[in-house]
């Protein structure tokens, strides 16, 4: 099937579906709570975005007042949704508080690039409990749970006015009266059993740890999570880079998001420069190193002819923030010289971000090149299409470790939904075989393919032999083997 016929083929099933990748397409958890809290919340005619940090649907809140016309400029704002200050925290509270941008309807265009570009807004388990303690009162806007504390300091006489606040907010915007009257452990057990869902935090923080090991490479054994964490490292596999441990890895809700972060920590890091696009790579990297800070020069084809034509520009002066790359790249498999692209890094001072979601780290090793790699967990990781996830990851040899590390410990903010992590550790347990087996398959059908009489082009990494297959693809992928069997170590 050629390009316009899938393309027909979508616009034709588009209106039978019902949800999809979760950055393209907000999920309808996600889109009714917003719908309901732009209601009582917004303007007549409000929509709203849903983000799990106050500091991103700021970010969300710049971006599309720059894009809109000046009389709406105004109209877009945000509003903080916090813990009940009448009610007892629990663990769970400083998980659950989230923003909301409120932006007249014309403006969601501007509002889901944003959302698809960034993939800052939440996940829709996290939707789902939030809309629960909503509901229930336990989440209220800010200036009521304000309101709630100034009464609870001032003198008696105000106090009673919080009755009257209680019974005027029974829409969800701060209605607490149903455990008025008992003790704070009473409360406690009346939200949990109200709610009805337990978070075991503890557990989802032991499965974040696990993820980040499997990250890593040091943890690749397919056991339950208990045993995982109790296992010897696997030295094996793990990155090779002197001084790297799972402190150095991060990991963020989808793969745009560690992109996006990323970038931006380099420009608070570095400065506001340009960035390089190095290859045509997923198309919401390019649409995020063009959309935020100066921009992005790109180079769609990635070959030689482009490293030269960078290198004259670094030689004649021009300066960059960093070069982005994937390797391989998606689709066409193409992969950079990330041995040449070290080598100008390092003499004309910008920092390179490999992303190796194709390659996946099993199979490829990229960090020795790259001062931060980035990967999309959604895919091979995951394996199950009903979690997404992201990483980062920081090189210690890097020479702008210090700097990136000092950037990312004050800017990183955990924002993976405990649930989240729980379904993404569970999944990617068995990731090693899942990627031996998709290794096996992607040879036969290689074999295949290429011996048919009809195949014109095929793109596989092994018979390339251009010069842009690189040290390092030739290091990690021997050449007489096909793409799928340019394994490591498995
Ligand atoms: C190479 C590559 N990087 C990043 C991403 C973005 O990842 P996510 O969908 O998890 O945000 C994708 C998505 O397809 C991808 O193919």
């Amino acid at each position: 099937m050629r390009l316009p016929e899938v393309k027909a083929g979508l616009r034709t099933c588009r209106p039978s579906l019902t949800t999809q990748l979760a950055r393209f397409f907000i999920h309808p958890i996600i889109s009714s709570f917003a719908e309901l809290l732009a209601k009582n919340h917004g303007l007549p005619d409000d929509r709203g975005m849903l983000f799990a940090s106050a500091n991103a649907a700021r970010r969300a809140l710049s971006f599309v007042q720059h894009r809109v016309d000046h009389e709406d400029k105004s109209r877009i704002y945000v509003l903080d949704f916090v813990h009940n200050p009448r009610l007892p925290e629990t663990p769970i509270s400083a998980w659950t508080p989230f923003t909301i941008l409120l932006y007249p309807s014309h403006c969601f265009p501007f509002a889901k690039q944003f959302w698809q570009h960034t993939g800052e807004g939440v996940q829709s388990r996290r939707a789902e409990y939030c809309r629960q303690e909503y509901e229930q009162g336990a989440l209220v806007e800010r200036s009521v749970a304000d309101e709630f504390l100034r009464q609870a300091k001032g003198p008696k006489r105000y106090r009673k006015a919080v009755k009257s606040l209680d019974s005027a907010t029974s829409d969800g915007r701060g209605d607490v009266s149903p455990v008025d009257g008992l003790t704070d452990v009473d409360r406690a057990r009346f939200l949990e059993e109200r709610f009805g869902r337990n978070l075991n935090l503890e557990h989802a923080d032991q499965a974040k740890l696990a993820v980040r090991r499997r990250i890593a490479g040091s943890l690749t054994k397919d056991t339950e999570l208990h045993n995982a964490l109790s296992l010897s490292p696997d030295l094996s596999r793990t990155r090779e880079v002197a001084g790297f441990s799972i402190d150095d890895v991060y990991v963020y809700p989808c793969g745009m998001n560690a992109i996006y972060n990323t970038h931006r920590s380099l420009l608070l890091a570095r400065g506001p420069k340009q960035a390089i696009c190095y290859g045509f790579p997923y198309i919401d990297t390019l649409k995020v190193l063009e959309k935020f800070g100066p921009g992005a020069k790109f180079y769609g084809k990635g070959d030689a002819d482009d490293l030269d034509d960078l290198e004259r520009r670094l030689e004649g002066g021009e300066r960059f923030l960093g070069l982005f790359c994937e390797f391989p790249g998606n689709p066409l498999l193409r992969s950079p010289d990330l041995k040449r692209i070290k080598k100008l890094a390092d003499e004309y001072d910008f920092a390179v971000v490999v992303d190796e979601t194709v390659g996946n780290f099993l199979n490829v090793s990229v960090l020795p090149y790259a001062d931060v790699v980035v990967s999309s967990l959604t895919k091979v990781f995951s394996g199950d299409s009903n979690v997404m996830g992201g990483s980062a990851i920081l090189n210690p040899d890097s020479r702008y470790y210090q700097l990136l590390k000092k950037t990312w410990q004050r800017e990183f903010e955990d924002r993976v939904w405990p649930e989240d992590a729980i379904f993404l550790e569970r999944n990617s347990r068995d990731y090693v075989g899942r990627i031996e087996r998709i290794n096996k398959n992607a040879e036969a059908l290689c074999e295949r393919l290429q011996a048919h009489p009809r195949s014109k082009q095929f793109h596989h990494l092994c018979n390339r032999t251009h010069s842009s297959q690189s040290h390092s693809q030739r290091r990690i992928l021997p050449q007489s083997r096909p793409f799928p069997l340019f394994l490591r170590r498995l």
